[in-house]
């Protein structure tokens, strides 16, 4: 109905605040997405050198998840699902920087603790165990994608699966660059030069 619908769009329109993006240009670092991968997110905001700029990019991307979440599960608890996907979709589709965005892991991780603990708790342990032991942010945030709607399965959240299932599927798409990279042996580590 109409509360879906704009659970949706209030998802869009601050997922859609392309953070990484703006708090570079603002340090003065320029347009993040000409170094690195060219991508918006906290990782790649790492690459310009400023470990407080990728984690305040962290933080603000998973705020921003995190609200429109929260918000719809208050006013229409039916309607959080809407908001949740709404939001990735906003963060990795802008229509200010002409639909190219980031890949969604930041924000999902702010959905996920929106939609209950147990999704945000599943969510950060399989993004913060594997990006410990691994050092590679794409493989650790598509394992965490994933781990969302397992856990839907696991609490039989029937009415949470297909929302999780499309957020963890458009990460996957958005990351294959990264899975060739994965493949290749040729993606980059945390804290590694290139
Ligand atoms: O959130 C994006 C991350 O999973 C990969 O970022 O810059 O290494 O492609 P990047």
């Amino acid at each position: 109905g109409l509360d879906a619908l704009l659970a949706g769009l209030l998802g869009y329109v601050l997922g859609s605040i392309p953070f990484g993006l703006l708090l570079a240009f603002a340090a003065g670092k320029g347009d993040v997405r000409q170094i690195g991968s060219g991508n918006i997110g906290a990782t790649n905001v790492l690459r310009t050198g400023s470990k407080k700029l990728a984690a305040a990019t962290l933080l603000l991307d998973l705020l921003k998840g995190w609200l429109p979440v929260y918000l719809a599960w208050i006013l229409f608890p039916q309607t959080a699902g809407f908001a949740a996907l709404g939001a990735v979709i906003g963060h990795c589709f802008p229509v200010w920087l002409k639909f190219r965005g980031g890949k969604g892991v930041a924000t999902t991780a702010g959905v996920c603790f929106g939609l209950g603990w147990p999704f945000g708790l599943a969510y950060a342990a399989i993004w913060i165990g594997l990006l410990y032991f691994t050092r590679i942010s794409s493989l650790a945030g598509m394992s965490a994608a994933i781990a969302a709607p397992v856990m839907a399965i696991a609490l039989q959240r029937w009415d949470l699966l297909p929302f999780l299932i499309a957020i963890a599927a458009l990460i996957l798409v958005l990351h294959r660059a990264n899975i060739s990279r994965l493949k290749a042996g040729t993606e980059p580590r945390i804290g590694s030069a290139k």
